[in-house]
């Protein structure tokens, strides 16, 4: 086993000096920049649309990991891909054919991601786990940065990696809200691969400092 990967979500950013906290990111030992797109519909925020990425885009030199939280992801699958995302993450409760994305996001060269609301299964990814690169459990619901964790998605780890070893899958579990030193270990114990950080970084003394803390976690 590797070691955890970090993933600071540029939410928490400093928007009026994003280009600074995009460039601290790529001089720490995070491994990606998460990147989180909310319509207003699919969920209760709008965040930032597709300028705002190419502007990231333009400065960040890891891989991007973009959390689509939109109604009808399928429309800008291609657009995400030229902006430059490494991995595209969309919603389950959001897409009636998931198959058909996730066919549509790896014809478009990328990794494959879905998310998963607070109340869903993992249960419900059995039959295509295969085809998903990284699902994305979402320990808080989905909208805003700054929320309190969500017990509960420990079993859901140890579900879904149950899984992941039964169907012979190589998907990465990714935890996405409300994450900190106070669940960062217990999660990466439980089978977590990718830990998504906003506001425990970014509000934190030392942004860089925190996220080699959360690099160093081990099982
Ligand atoms: C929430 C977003 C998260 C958010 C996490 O809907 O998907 O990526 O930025 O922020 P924190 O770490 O502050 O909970
Ligand atoms: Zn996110």
């Amino acid at each position: 086993m590797g070691t955890v990967k970090i993933a600071p979500s540029l939410l928490a950013a400093d928007f009026g000096n994003l280009q600074r906290d995009v460039e601290m990111v790529n001089q720490s030992t995070a491994d990606w920049h998460h990147i989180d797109v909310m319509d207003g519909v699919f969920v209760p925020n709008i965040s930032y649309g597709m300028p705002v990425v190419k502007a990231i885009s333009e400065h960040a030199t890891k891989p991007l990991d973009v959390h689509l939280m939109i109604v009808d992801p399928d429309r800008y699958i291609k657009t995400f891909a030229d902006l430059g995302a490494k991995v595209l993450t969309v919603h389950y409760e959001a897409c009636t054919h998931l198959h058909r994305t996730l066919q549509a996001i790896r014809n478009e060269g990328m990794l494959t991601g879905v998310a998963l609301n607070p109340h869903t299964s993992v249960q419900l990814l059995e039959d295509c786990i295969q085809d998903i690169d990284v699902v994305c459990l979402m320990s808080v619901n989905p909208g805003f940065g700054g929320q309190s964790f969500i017990e509960n998605t420990y079993n859901k780890v140890r579900d879904l990696k149950a899984i992941i070893t039964k169907k012979e899958a190589t998907t990465l579990i990714e935890i996405d809200g409300g994450v900190s030193s106070k669940n960062a270990k217990r999660l990466v114990e439980a089978g977590a691969d990718v830990l998504v950080a906003g506001s425990f970084v970014f509000k934190s003394d030392n942004p860089t400092q925190t996220i080699k803390e959360l690099k160093a976690i081990t099982a």
